[in-house]
């Protein structure tokens, strides 16, 4: 099956210098900790961090969601891989590679903030607006796009395909 290009490697790394330009202009002298959700993020992670002229350091979070009837304080969040360090009066901006319903963001959004930090700001690549039923807020997002299914710069089909240059479609 012939996979077509949907948004290409120049619009990309474009955009990931304008949002870290942004995230420059917003956090001067200050320090952030980035938490790139793994897997899909780590592309996006690792080119948006080399933009970035504040005070960083980086830490990846494994989680999986699920909608449960039981609701802990935490949220319904499983955490397959944890932070290394503490949060607690940190800046942290949470890298995720694409919000569909909203719901895994939504949740570990919700138990990070159980961890104090002086702030919680959320950047994702790619927004399915239309598919959203968690409202929230992406305060650095990339591209908003249609309701597809899109592959590649660290989004998988089936574990595959994370290593394209660009966010690619399936041509039917
Ligand atoms: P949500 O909890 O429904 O927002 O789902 C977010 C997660 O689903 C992302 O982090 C991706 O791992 C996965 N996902 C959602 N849409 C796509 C897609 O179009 N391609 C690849 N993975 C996707």
């Amino acid at each position: 099956m012939a996979i077509e290009v949907y948004i290409s490697q120049v619009q990309i790394e474009k955009k990931v210098k304008e949002l870290a330009a942004q995230i420059n202009a917003d956090y001067h002298g200050k320090e952030v900790v980035l938490v790139g959700v793994l897997t899909g993020s780590f592309i996006f992670c690792a080119d948006l961090v080399r933009y970035l002229t504040i005070k960083n350091s980086i830490e990846f979070i494994s989680a999986s969601s699920y909608e449960g009837a039981t609701t802990t304080s935490s949220g319904n969040v499983k955490i397959n891989l944890d932070l290394k360090r503490d949060i607690a009066g940190k800046h942290i901006i949470l890298i995720e590679d694409i919000v569909d319903t909203g719901l895994t963001i939504t949740q570990l959004t919700k138990m990070l903030k159980s961890r104090n930090p002086a702030s919680m700001k959320l950047a994702s690549l790619l927004f399915k607006k239309v598919r959203v039923e968690h409202p929230l807020t992406i305060d650095y997002l990339g591209f908003e796009i249609e309701d597809k299914f899109v592959i590649g710069y660290g989004l998988d089909y089936d574990g595959y395909y994370r290593e394209l240059p660009y966010i690619g479609v399936y041509k039917a």
